[in-house]
């Protein structure tokens, strides 16, 4: 019988489709594959869960405003997602989706399990409610208040800065001040349940000493989500929901437990720290209450901030993972991200340091010492690599030495997730190699070689060949093309069994061995003035292209039907404010009146989208020959939230100027471009 390997089960958090992932959502994802990746080579039974969590009142909103149904929105992000995942070559076993059917019958099912226990009960929420974080909050949680003349308080800002709305509604909640105490013995008996171990202190501290509130976990407010099976009037609660997954993606509470049992409890759980809350509190009580086991580790990560903060498309600072992997490769973006975010703690991004570690660590320190062994092996071997012998050079048993130690603690760094260390491990050793062809010298030896004695030679060309067979095979989990490059050009085996990672030594270098005649450069090197500017000026046109949220909610108070042209107060506004309206070329495809309203015109627009856009004006009584602009263009403003007029929806509102109370549409010349942006 075959031997049966240990299992391993690790997740991503399942993300929110509301809009493009950048790469910051790529770093949770690519460090999950990393581990996933490690552990396949190790030997393990990997199972590598990855998702979309597709419920809730942002996902409504946000399909509501694209003018979608939300599964339609749902489906057409989860399809961008998959795609984004395939084109990192994310290797995930199951891609779940909360709209799954099976997946909604196992939350039904755990919330009427929790609800017949007196786990969950009914009552009122009263309180701050964050669309943008899901997330309810007490006036002393917020972080800002606003109040009206009389002191009153009006609103406020969620500690991400998002608005809070007033919210009092009949909701379900879960009892988590009953285990409170459980947990937190939990926590003490399993100290490294969470970790960094910092992260379980302000657990602590935050939320469990100063007494856990119970939790709504339902929702009558809104519509998508899944129903209450004994009370469908609400939804349940997006993190119930969320959360379950983790479950029921191996068929808990389903037709097919077989990898729940097999699987469940999970090794590794990864979330960003602003969702550590959820996951070390909530779900563990969860699971609890439901008799489950608990994940051995929750890692709580860092985030990838840029100069000006976290990345935001208000904050015109997002960069998305394609446009690097189509200009630099994939193993440059997965290698960049591994490195710049150390363990636990923030990273930060700038084009300078992304270009610099492309050029210095990967084409200068790596790529050069791979072009060098290979060009000397063809030169004084004509590209057959000597056999392995050890301790004829001075530098060898150091080389070894430095190999042996990067092997063991390499694995130490990459079975506790710290692929930073990691990659610094694999630098030292690159380095080392790098120091051994200028101790040894080959071309000084390759004179004596001349003289008769080409054993010194041979041993340093076979240090070098084994060392980076080593490097290669260490970057497996990390890096998806350059191993493999690496071991090509060195004319060594590529399959898998020749590949794995558990027995490792410089001294395992294959016998019979021939370089390529000619190496390429795996990493070229890069213009770097030219390619920070690139990254700079993809960093703000994706801003503009993308529209902003923000923008939406605060133009929705201005739009009036009956007024569509723009009102230009004369008071200041700062350069951001204005920056955040974005305005393009669109050209008349179709006008004709609203039936019903007499001052409506109704345009059919193409403004470089890939469906034309739909925008009402209320200009008819200016343009009684409004057919005469068809073919005409006009600016846009474009990301206005979508309003529905008289039963139709307008996307934006169309630019015009005022004189004397004659109003006309701003006509832009023929030769600019369907779409093309104003700034
Ligand atoms: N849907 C919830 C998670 C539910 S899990 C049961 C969610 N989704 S999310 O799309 O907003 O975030 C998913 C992950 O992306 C989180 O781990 C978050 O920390 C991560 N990141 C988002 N921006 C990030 C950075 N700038 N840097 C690093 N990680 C970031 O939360």
């Amino acid at each position: 019988m075959a031997e049966k390997k240990p299992t391993y089960y690790i997740t991503t958090p399942i993300y929110y489709p509301s809009g493009k992932l950048h790469i910051g959502n790529s770093y949770t994802t690519i460090a999950v594959d990393a581990e996933a990746r490690y552990r396949r080579l190790m030997g393990n039974d990997v199972f590598f869960l990855t998702g979309t969590d597709e419920h809730g009142q942002k996902i409504e909103e946000k399909a509501e405003s694209l003018g979608l149904d939300p599964k339609t929105y749902v489906d057409q992000m989860a399809t961008q997602i998959k795609d984004l995942w395939k084109l990192l070559e994310v290797s995930n076993d199951k891609f779940i989706r909360t709209t799954d059917k099976d997946h909604e019958a196992a939350v039904q099912a755990i919330f009427e399990q929790l609800l017949a226990q007196g786990d969950i009960y009914k009552g009122r929420y009263e309180g701050w409610y964050s669309v943008d974080d899901e997330e309810f909050f007490t006036e002393s949680q917020l972080a800002e208040v606003f109040h009206d003349a009389q002191g009153n308080v009006t609103g406020g800002k969620a500690p991400s800065g998002h608005e809070v709305v007033w919210t009092d509604e009949e909701s379900y909640f879960f009892k988590m001040s009953k285990y409170a105490d459980w947990l937190l013995n939990y926590y003490k008996t399993h100290p490294d349940f969470l970790i960094p171990s910092t992260r379980m202190n302000e657990m602590i501290k935050n939320f469990l000493e100063p007494g856990l509130e119970d939790l709504s976990v339902s929702r009558t407010s809104y519509k998508w989500g899944v129903p209450v099976k004994s009370d469908p009037r609400h939804v349940i609660y997006v993190w119930i929901d969320a959360l379950s997954n983790y479950i029921t993606a191996l068929g808990y509470d389903g037709k097919d437990s077989t990898n729940f049992e097999k699987f469940w409890p999970a090794n590794v759980q990864v979330v960003g720290k602003e969702i550590v809350r959820f996951h070390a509190i909530y779900w563990p009580i969860m699971l609890h209450a439901l008799g489950l086991p608990l994940p051995e580790h929750i890692v709580g990560h860092g985030w990838l901030l840029m100069k000006n903060g976290k990345m935001s498309k208000s904050k015109g600072n997002v960069i998305y993972p394609e446009t690097l992997v189509e200009r630099y490769g994939l193993d440059a973006l997965r290698y960049y991200l591994l490195k710049a975010m150390p363990f636990g703690n923030d990273g930060l991004f700038t084009p300078e340091d992304f270009v610099d570690k492309i050029n210095y660590d990967l084409a200068n320190d790596l790529g050069n010492l791979l072009n060098r062994t290979v060009a000397m092996v063809n030169k004084y071997f004509k590209g057959s690599v000597p056999v392995f012998e050890s301790g004829v050079n001075g530098p060898d048993m150091d080389l070894e030495q430095t190999a042996t130690d990067t092997i063991s603690r390499y694995h130490e760094l990459m079975a506790s997730l710290h692929y930073a260390d990691a990659l610094s491990a694999i630098w030292r050793l690159v380095a080392r190699t790098n120091k051994y062809i200028d101790e040894t010298e080959p071309w000084v030896l390759a004179k004596a070689e001349k003289a008769g004695d080409d054993r010194r030679l041979a041993a340093a060309m076979s240090h070098l060949v084994a060392s980076l067979r080593v490097i290669a095979l260490l970057l497996q989990p990390i890096m998806t093309h350059a191993p493999k490059a690496i071991l090509g050009q060195l004319g060594l085996s590529t399959e898998p069994e020749d590949m794995q990672i558990q027995q490792l030594s410089l001294a395992d270098l294959p016998a019979k061995v021939q370089v390529v005649a000619k190496g390429t450069p795996i990493f070229p090197r890069l213009d770097a003035k030219a390619e920070i500017d690139f990254i700079q000026a993809q960093m703000t046109q994706s801003d503009k292209q993308k529209g902003r949220a923000a923008m939406a909610a605060a133009a929705d108070s201005q739009w009036e039907p009956e007024n569509v042209t723009l009102d230009l107060t004369k008071s200041a506004i700062k350069f951001e404010d204005f920056d955040q309206v974005e305005i393009k070329v669109a050209q008349i495809i179709e006008v004709k009146p609203v039936e019903g309203a007499d001052k409506l015109l109704q345009f059919r627009l193409d403004a470089g989208d890939q469906q034309n856009r739909q925008i009402l004006s209320g200009i008819h009584e200016w343009y009684p020959d409004y057919q005469k602009l068809t073919g005409k263009k006009v600016l846009a403003v474009t990301n206005l939230k979508p309003r529905k007029m008289r039963g139709q929806i307008s996307q934006g509102m169309l630019l015009s100027t005022e004189h004397e109370g004659q109003v006309t549409l701003v006509i832009v010349p023929d030769e600019l471009n369907n779409g093309d942006i104003l700034g």
